[in-house]
């Protein structure tokens, strides 16, 4: 990682004095990074955004920008970009005027913001619009004046809280990849928020995820994915096959695992727990003559097979359990599965991981 830019040192925040909305936050955001604050409603999310913007304090610990300490530094000194949800457009001012007031409020010369806005809506594909009032746009092209307002005053540090919750999917789409392009474009941070993994992965170098008030786990999304640390992550990112046991031996990173149901299977060790649950994904089993090369392979018998268009999703009995699912591409080749079959399923230590909690 590079320098940071942001550091949360052990950064503490109660609204009430009783209840934590973030505990123990240590968090950097490298410079140029696009990180995103992923988890559940109430996880903390935008407690930690709006610590880092100044609209809130932090209860302990410190934030720093830069070498700058901020913790206590106003709103309008931290210089910081931002689009939230509460922070919406001026209803009363054209386009124009909304993208340029941060300008104003720095008390630049009209010329000059007459130059930066009409690059920023082209920034942002809005060109000709600066005469409209914001009810006169869509959804998507308010959003836009919104990020165009937030980076018009070139700063090094933007803050994104759910900027595109509102819109429809095919437009939320299209935003993510008009977000996304900007940031590389601009090489300048990025903090968002959301609670759409999907979003989370497509967007960000890294992502941070937030469960009750706690940062469980930050890293690069295909990392997050593939080596989640916790039950809640790898449950939260995507779907996973859960399969509770007790480890009864560790060897080289792995351990075998005594389910409770007296199977056992070899997986990939993390933490030091002796009770465990063991996540596979549904798109790592072999089935068939592919899963009798596997570590692991036990018999299954088909439940429910689902037509996905791109993918089929199965539902199995296996493993003492009724809602062990098995997605594969809907590729050429495959055997049909019906629902009563009896089939073996299997996957590599490698695949499967022993998560403490
Ligand atoms: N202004 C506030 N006053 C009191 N409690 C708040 C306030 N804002 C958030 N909370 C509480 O803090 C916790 C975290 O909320 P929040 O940071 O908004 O989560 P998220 O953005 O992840 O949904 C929640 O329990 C929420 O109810
Ligand atoms: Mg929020």
């Amino acid at each position: 990682m590079s320098e940071p830019l942001v550091r949360f040192i052990d950064v503490r925040k109660s609204y009430d004095g009783k209840a934590d909305a973030v505990r123990a936050l240590n968090l950097e955001v490298a410079n140029g990074e696009f990180l995103t604050l992923l988890g559940p409603s109430g996880s903390g999310k935008t407690t930690t955004l709006t610590m880092l913007a100044g609209f809130e304090q932090p209860t302990a610990g410190r934030i720093f920008v830069g070498a700058d300490d901020i913790t206590h530094v106003p709103v309008e000194k931290r210089g910081i970009g931002m689009v939230f949800q509460n922070y919406a457009l001026f209803p009363n001012m054209t386009v124009g005027e909304n993208i340029g007031f941060p300008l104003k409020v720095r008390r630049m010369a009209g010329a000059e913001i007459a130059s930066k806005v009409t690059r920023a809506l082209a920034m942002v594909r809005l060109e000709g619009l600066a005469d409209r009032k914001p009810q006169q746009l869509s959804g998507g092209q308010q959003q836009r004046v919104a990020v165009a307002r937030a980076l018009v005053f070139e700063p090094r540090l933007v803050l994104l809280d759910e900027p595109l919750g509102a819109l429809d999917r095919q437009l939320r789409e299209q935003m993510q990849y008009e977000l996304k392009h900007l940031h590389e474009r601009l090489g300048v941070t990025m903090v968002y928020v959301t609670h759409d993994q999907v979003e989370a992965m497509t967007m960000s170098d890294r992502v941070a995820v937030f469960s009750a008030g706690q940062l469980r786990q930050v890293a690069a999304p295909r990392r997050l994915y593939e080596e989640p640390d916790s039950l809640f992550v790898a449950r939260f990112l995507g779907e996973s096959n859960i399969l509770p046991g007790t480890v009864r031996e560790r060897r080289d990173g792995q351990c075998g695992v005594v389910l409770n149901g007296g199977q056992t299977v070899v997986a990939t060790a993390v933490g030091t727990s002796e009770k465990v649950n063991l996540a596979v994904r549904p798109e790592k089993i072999a089935l068939g003559s592919a899963a009798a090369g596997c570590i692991n392979h036990f018999p299954a018998k088909v439940v429910e097979v689902s037509f996905l268009g791109d993918q089929l999703r199965v539902r199995l009995e296996a493993l003492g359990q009724e809602d062990f699912i098995v997605k594969f591409a809907n590729a050429p080749g495959h055997a049909a599965l019906e629902p009563g079959g009896a089939i073996e399923i299997g996957w590599r230590a490698e695949d499967c991981r022993a998560l403490g909690e």
